[in-house]
């Protein structure tokens, strides 16, 4: 299938894209789900049972992310979208702003973002770039009842019509640095497959779904740029 910029693509990223970035995967050795447990600081039972617990862990991730910097993978998919003249949408399951720091506009945050936080009272979203805690009070409702922004285990991913919609419209799905362990993203290159797209994936190792056309194994900070001026025509 003959790729141009006016092709309508789709890229998911995970947690790997930010790892040269020093921030921790979740399923690699040293990762997130070592140190902590899911059910945890990563459910709405967690949080009810232990809600200090949730936002020390989210406070942490928050602070880790601020200190970090967009590495060579982010910068690329900013270049990337900036060149592409067709449908483009960047699905992130990352809760960072490494992204939109390297410049990308046309994005989502599937599991939700560090920086803003959610009432649980009223539903309002709002931007948040300190620490949260119990008593840190909803601008909308004005009542203490914020809590991070995170899309929990057990409840559903934010802009799935909007995925759905890219997805059968896409010539080229492109995955970065995802496990392909947690659903619904990990079923996105099904869709994107049975729609007729053309499928990569770009990790550091082989996830061995047989669903991806194209698989590039490698660092994303080298594999991520290299895919691009190859796409671009940049490369041969
Ligand atoms: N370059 C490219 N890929 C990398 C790099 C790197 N430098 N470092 C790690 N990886 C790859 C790993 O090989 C792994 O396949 O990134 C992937 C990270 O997988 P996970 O830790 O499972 O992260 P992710 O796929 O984003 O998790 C999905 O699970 O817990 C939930 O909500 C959480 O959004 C998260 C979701």
């Amino acid at each position: 299938m003959k790729i141009d910029t006016s092709s309508p693509i789709v890229v998911l990223t995970g947690a790997g894209i930010s790892a040269e970035s020093g921030l921790a995967t979740f399923r690699d050795q040293g990762g997130l789900w070592e140190g902590h447990s899911i059910e945890d600081v990563a459910t709405p039972e967690g949080f009810h049972k232990n809600p200090d617990l949730v936002f020390d862990f989210y406070n942490m991730r928050r602070r880790e992310a601020a200190k970090a910097k967009p590495n060579a993978a982010h910068n690329a998919l900013a270049a990337l979208e900036n060149a592409w003249d067709g449908d483009f949408l960047l699905i992130t399951q990352n809760v960072d702003d490494l992204h939109e720091r390297a410049g990308s506009k046309r994005m989502l945050h599937m599991h939700g973002r560090l920086d803003s936080a959610l009432c649980y009272e009223c539903g309002s979203h709002q931007h948040w770039e300190g620490d949260l805690d119990r008593d840190c009070f909803c601008s909308s409702c004005s009542r203490p009842s914020l809590r991070p922004d995170i899309v929990w285990f057990g409840e559903m991913p934010y802009d799935m019509d909007a995925i759905e919609v890219a997805l059968e419209k896409a010539a080229l799905f492109v995955a970065i640095g995802t496990s392909g362990t947690v659903y619904p993203a990990a079923g996105f290159v099904a869709g994107a497959a049975a729609a007729g797209a053309h499928t990569v994936e770009i990790n550091l190792e082989a996830t061995g779904n047989s669903l991806f056309g194209e698989c590039r194994t490698g660092s994303a900070s080298t594999a991520v740029p290299d895919f691009v001026a190859t796409l671009l025509g940049k490369k041969p």
